[in-house]
């Protein structure tokens, strides 16, 4: 079954609503459905507009691609990318590309982490990588890293703004960020307004277990 949520999100420069329309199918899929994590990313990449204006942006794990249809709207030239396993995840991104307007400033590629693809290797210069929710199977934590690693040793001023939902207090990638050369700093969710109950007009469930995290290189 396919439905349309609508996400509003305010924002003082824009001096009006933001909204952004989703396309979303129940499907055992993961990217089918947004995860709390976008709303939050959305919200910050919104109070960092300015950084995103003009820029280049790639979504890796885009899956609905809340994020990154943010980022176009915010003036971004974005690329989003899902597993090249699940295409049906980019159809059905493309589908809310669409209702928003957005279609002309995104590019689809399909990116599995971890695989040194064409597709990686054709990547045009990049400012801001986004990733929501993509840290939530330990077995591809380092897969995940490897990826951004490689962009940012190309980009070496490019930043990965991710959230992420904590399911298990055990895990942690930071052992892994420091073998690939890479610094995290913790966002508090309270300086962006990402620590409300509601975000784009909806409540954020496990939203005390919801992260941010800026990574860099070394
Ligand atoms: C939990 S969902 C998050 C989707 C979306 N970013 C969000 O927050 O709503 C994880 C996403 O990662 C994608 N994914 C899973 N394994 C992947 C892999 N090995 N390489 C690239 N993307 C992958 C899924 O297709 C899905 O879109």
């Amino acid at each position: 079954m396919e439905s349309v949520k609508t996400f509003i999100f305010q924002n003082e420069s824009f001096g009006e609503e933001l909204k952004v329309y989703i396309n979303e199918l129940v499907d055992p899929e993961y990217g089918m459905f947004t995860w709390p994590s976008a709303p939050v990313l959305g919200q910050f990449i919104l109070k960092h507009e300015h950084e995103c204006h003009g820029k280049n942006v790639l979504e890796l794990g885009a899956g609905t691609a809340l994020p990154g249809i943010v980022a176009a709207k915010c003036g971004a030239n974005v690329i989003l990318s899902d597993s090249s396993k699940f295409p049906k995840c980019q159809e059905n991104a493309l589908k809310s590309c669409i209702s928003n307007n957005v279609e002309s400033r995104i590019i689809q590629v399909p990116l599995t982490w971890g695989e040194f693809t064409p597709e990686l290797l054709d990547l045009p210069k990049l400012d801001v990588i986004l990733g929501s929710d993509c840290f939530y199977n330990p077995n591809d934590f380092e897969d995940i890293i490897v990826t951004i690693a490689f962009l940012m040793e190309k980009n070496p001023n490019c930043v990965f703004w991710c959230t992420y939902q904590v399911r298990s207090s055990n895990w942690t990638i930071e052992n892994i960020l420091k073998k690939w050369k890479l610094k995290c700093t913790h966002i508090n969710l309270s300086s962006f307004g990402g620590d409300q109950e509601n975000l784009g007009g909806h409540e954020i469930s496990q939203k005390h277990a919801i992260q941010m995290l800026e990574i860099k290189m070394f």
